[in-house]
C-alpha cells in the first residue's frame, strides 16, 4: 500500500471573456455595488461558444502534468467532477482522455457539485492507497455559462466558467501528503439548488423548452446558512483527524462562492483573515472548477512552502461538503 499520496502538479486555465458587474447591469436589473456587496463578486469568465467543459479540464490538465513533470501517457486514472458535462454520455473525462492523449487511463466523471473536485480527491487518494492505480489526474471543470438562466438576476450573477486541476501520485520520501478527508451528503435538500430540466425526471421537450427549466435554480438564503455550517463541522473535522490546531494551518482554501460565507467560515476557524485564499472576485463560482483553481493559483502565486499545512473545504449542490487538509 502506498505511503501516502501527494499533490504532485497544479494547473488552471480561464477562458478570456471577462463578464463584469456593469456588464450584467445591461440585461438584467442589478448593479456593480449590489453584487459586491452581498457576493464580493466583480466579474466572471465565460467560455467561447465552441470551448466545452472538457476542452477547459485539458487545457488546465496539461499545465498540471507540465508542473508534475509527467507526461499524459503517464496517467491510469482521470476523474472529471463537473455538473456541466460536455455530453450526458459519454463521461466529459473521455473527451479529456482524447484530448491529452492519455490513453492508458481508465476515465470516469462525479457529479457532487462544487465539492467534486475534493470528492475526486478522496476517491483518487483511496485508488492510489490499493495499489491498483499509480498517476491520476482529477479536474474540476464547469462551463455554467451554458446552464445559467441570463434573465434571472437572483443566480447568474452568481456564476462563471472555467478549470483547475491537480496530478496525484503515491507520495515519495520528504513529499507532503493528503493528510485526512472528509465527504458527506444530505439527500434531504436536493430541493435548495438544482438543474430540474434536461435528466430523465423532466427531459426537454418540443412544449416546455422555453421554461428554461434546463438552467440553475437556487434558493440563496437557505443555501447560504447550510454553506456555512457545514463547511465549518467539515474543516473541523479534517483539522482534527490530521491532529492539527488552527493555528497550525498556513492557508484555507474555502469554496469560492460568496465572499460573506468565506468570511463566516474563517471566523468560525479561528482563523486570520490574511491566511484565507480568495479569488471569487475574479471568476464568480465556477462549482467544482473553484477550489481547483484556487488550489492552482495559491501554488503559483509561493502562497504554500514544502510543510506547510492547507485545508480546504468546500459546499455544493446535494447538498453535498467536502474538506482535506494537506501537508504540501
Ligand atoms: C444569492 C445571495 C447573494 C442573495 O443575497 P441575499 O442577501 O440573500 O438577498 P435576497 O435574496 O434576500 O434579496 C434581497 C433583495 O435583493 C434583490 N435582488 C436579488 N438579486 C439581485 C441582484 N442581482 N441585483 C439587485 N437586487 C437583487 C431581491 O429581489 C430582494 O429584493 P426585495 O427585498 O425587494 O425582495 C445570497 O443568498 C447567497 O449568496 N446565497 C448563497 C448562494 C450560493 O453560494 N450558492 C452556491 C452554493 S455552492
Amino acid at each position: 500500500m502506498a505511503q501516502g499520496v501527494t499533490i504532485a502538479g497544479t494547473g488552471s486555465y480561464l477562458p478570456e471573456k471577462i463578464l463584469t458587474n456593469d456588464d450584467l447591469s445591461k440585461f438584467v436589473e442589478t448593479s456593480d455595488e449590489w453584487i459586491v456587496s452581498r457576493t464580493g463578486i466583480k466579474e466572471r469568465r465565460i467560455a467561447d461558444e465552441e470551448e466545452s467543459t472538457s476542452h477547459l479540464g485539458s487545457k488546465a490538465a496539461q499545465k498540471a502534468l507540465q508542473q508534475a513533470g509527467m507526461a499524459a501517457e503517464d496517467l491510469d486514472l482521470i476523474i472529471v467532477a463537473t455538473i456541466t458535462p460536455d455530453t450526458l454520455t459519454p463521461a466529459t473525462a473521455c473527451y479529456v482522455q482524447q484530448q491529452l492523449g492519455a490513453t492508458k487511463a481508465v476515465a470516469f466523471d462525479i457529479s457532487a457539485a462544487c465539492s467534486g473536485f475534493l470528492y475526486a480527491m478522496k476517491i483518487a487518494k483511496r485508488m492510489i492507497e490499493s495499489d491498483a492505480f499509480k498517476n491520476a489526474l482529477i479536474i474540476g471543470a464547469e462551463k455554467l455559462s451554458a446552464f445559467v438562466n441570463w434573465e434571472d438576476r437572483t443566480t447568474c450573477i452568481l456564476f462563471g466558467d472555467g478549470a483547475g486541476a491537480a496530478v496525484l501520485r503515491a507520495s515519495e520520501q520528504g513529499e507532503g501528503r493528503i493528510l485526512a478527508t472528509d465527504i458527506g451528503t444530505d439527500g434531504k435538500q436536493t430541493h435548495l439548488l438544482n438543474i430540474p430540466g434536461g435528466g430523465s425526471a423532466c427531459p426537454i421537450t418540443m412544449d416546455n423548452a422555453g421554461e428554461g427549466l434546463a438552467t440553475l435554480a437556487m434558493l440563496g438564503k437557505e443555501v447560504f446558512k447550510h454553506a456555512v455550517t457545514r463547511m465549518k463541522n467539515s474543516a473541523n473535522l479534517v483539522i482534527e483527524r490530521a491532529g492539527l490546531q488552527p493555528d497550525d494551518i498556513a492557508v484555507v482554501i474555502p469554496h469560492q462562492a460568496n465572499l460573506r460565507i468565506i468570511d463566516a467560515i474563517a471566523s468560525r476557524l479561528a482563523v486570520p483573515n490574511d491566511r484565507v485564499f480568495v479569488n471569487l472576485h475574479k471568476y464568480g463560482n465556477t462549482s467544482a472548477a473553484a477550489i481547483a483553481i484556487a488550489l492552482d493559483e495559491a501554488n503559483r502565486e509561493g502562497k504554500m512552502k514544502r510543510g506547510d499545512k492547507i485545508v480546504m473545504v468546500a459546499f455544493g449542490a446535494g447538498l453535498t461538503w467536502a474538506a482535506a487538509a494537506i501537508e504540501w
